[in-house]
């Protein structure tokens, strides 16, 4: 049944402040109509574009197999069943905040600090950035974002708290670097347009650029904030994913170090055990705010989000075996960085190449030069014979509000390494046919359409209801 234009629902229930209608799910839906499997489905989609740590859960499940008192349905943990399943207090278990902060300082190289009693729990970083933005913007009000950014943010920040989000321009002539005139244009432009800003939105490390932010754009950051009097967000879900120098700056580190003269007051930090860990499906996201007021704001909303206590209780024993941690962290960015170095040289071998990154779980891939013409509507036709024809689902540039047209987001940090080779040998197939020109033929005959055929949206409703609805949704995953 068809609510639009009705009264039932309420206008932000069936406006698409979501996202999922974005012809950009449509790698997903041919994803999931096809996927790959190394043994029964070797002609399938090979998902790329999805943002996910599958390189060393080994690590946990050991862990966790040699801890079985860290879980209260084990024989050795059920002592604690009654206390942990009974446990509702939103301000999370003492044991797990001492634990989460403790081990927030050791992902940045302990040059920074954490105080348990400012961590405030959330549902993802999903559920974090969107309290941000309850408790730090009114409706109309803006952040600015350095693009390409992360999507799904246009979702988390505005869906529901009806923010909005400006972009601040970066280019690839200096490798997408945040300046300073880029940000003063932003902040300029907007209140030219009568916007009122309130606060600076970054990832560092950036996803989707696989990059991180140096100290001094920080230092400029937290000084910009400090002057016009807004807040400073500062996502660092990739804080344990970065895998080569330069060394992983936090904005922790540079409120201490390189600005103490900035206002604390205006610094929020957002961090998860998503990315890192690879751990999405625990949902635990964690706010970390300088400013006292946000704290108590955002710990009376985490009640919409909490952590459940049992993965509370878990994850303070694990975080706080500083020699487990300290030996994960290390594997975790070898595992990294050889992945990236074996799809990143690949590509090479075939004439492609990815802007220099050290962090993420991800390479963004300059395709420019395959464009048949340098617009947006040239790197959609070329993203769609790669889903179709090349059948690998990347994320093209445009999604990630990317202004440059021909750069791609793919993701390989979330399958074996034997997915990862068959995906290697179809680019270089399809660039060996590009270069004899057979692509722009397929373009030109194909009629890629932008949405599915009605039968194949009838069948995914059908045999999925929650397809579009569960965190495993096409929209959660295009936008990871
Ligand atoms: C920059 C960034 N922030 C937030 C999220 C959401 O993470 P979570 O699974 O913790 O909600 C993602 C997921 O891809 C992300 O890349």
């Amino acid at each position: 049944m068809v609510y639009q234009g009705s009264h039932l629902l309420s206008m932000k229930a069936i406006g698409d402040g979501h996202g999922e209608n974005s012809s950009y799910f449509d790698g997903w839906k041919a994803y999931d109509m096809n996927p790959f499997d190394p043994r029964h489905n070797r002609g399938g989609v090979i998902q790329m574009g999805l943002a996910e740590n599958q390189l060393s859960l080994d690590l946990i499940e050991e862990w966790s197999k040699n801890h079985p008192e860290a879980s209260i349905c084990t024989p050795a943990g059920a002592s604690q069943f009654k206390r942990i399943a009974n446990f509702q207090d939103y301000h999370g278990l003492p044991e797990f905040r001492k634990a989460m902060a403790q081990f927030m300082g050791q992902v940045r190289g302990g040059k920074a600090m954490f105080d348990p009693d400012r961590v405030v729990m959330s549902g993802g970083a999903t559920g974090a950035q969107e309290t941000l933005a309850f408790c730090l913007a009114n409706p109309g009000e803006a952040f600015l974002v350095p693009s390409p950014y992360y999507p799904a943010f246009d979702r988390d920040c505005c869906w529901r708290s009806g923010i909005k989000l400006l972009p601040i321009e970066c280019h690839s002539f200096n490798d997408f670097r945040l300046t300073k005139e880029a940000l003063v244009a932003a902040y300029n432009g907007a209140r030219r347009q009568g916007i009122c800003v309130k606060g600076i939105l970054i990832t560092n490390p950036s996803n989707p650029l696989g990059t991180i932010t140096d100290r001094g754009t920080l230092a400029m950051l937290a000084a910009f904030a400090t002057e016009h009097r807004i807040h400073l967000v500062c996502d660092e879900i990739y804080a344990g994913s970065v895998f080569a120098k330069p060394e992983y700056v936090s904005i922790a580190e540079v409120i201490e170090r390189d600005a103490p003269r900035c206002d604390r007051d205006l610094i929020h930090i957002v961090y998860s055990l998503s990315k890192d860990f690879g751990l999405p499906g625990f949902r635990v996201g964690i706010i970390y705010s300088y400013n006292d007021a946000v704290v108590a704001t955002a710990r009376r909303m985490s009640s919409f989000g909490l952590v459940s206590s049992q993965t509370q209780y878990f994850l303070a024993r694990m975080l706080s075996d500083e020699e487990f941690i300290g030996r994960f962290l290390r594997e975790s960015a070898r595992r990294l960085a050889a992945r990236h170095e074996r799809f990143t040289t690949g590509l090479r071998e075939v004439g492609i190449s990815c802007l220099r990154g050290n962090a993420g779980l991800f390479s963004w891939m300059d395709l420019r030069h395959m464009l048949r013409e340098k617009t947006t509507e040239g790197e959609v036709e070329l993203w769609r014979v790669i889903i179709h024809k090349v059948k690998l689902n990347v994320s093209p540039g445009a999604s990630f509000h990317c202004r440059e047209p021909g750069w791609f987001r793919v993701c390989h940090a979330n399958m074996d390494d034997e997915t990862m080779e068959v995906a290697l040998g179809r680019i270089r197939a399809f660039v060996r046919q590009h270069r004899q020109r057979k692509v722009k033929a397929w373009a030109a005959n194909e009629q890629l359409r932008l949405s599915l055929p009605l039968r194949a949206s009838t069948y995914l409703a059908l045999s999925s209801p929650m397809a579009l609805l569960s965190p495993q949704s096409p929209m959660v995953h295009a936008a990871s």
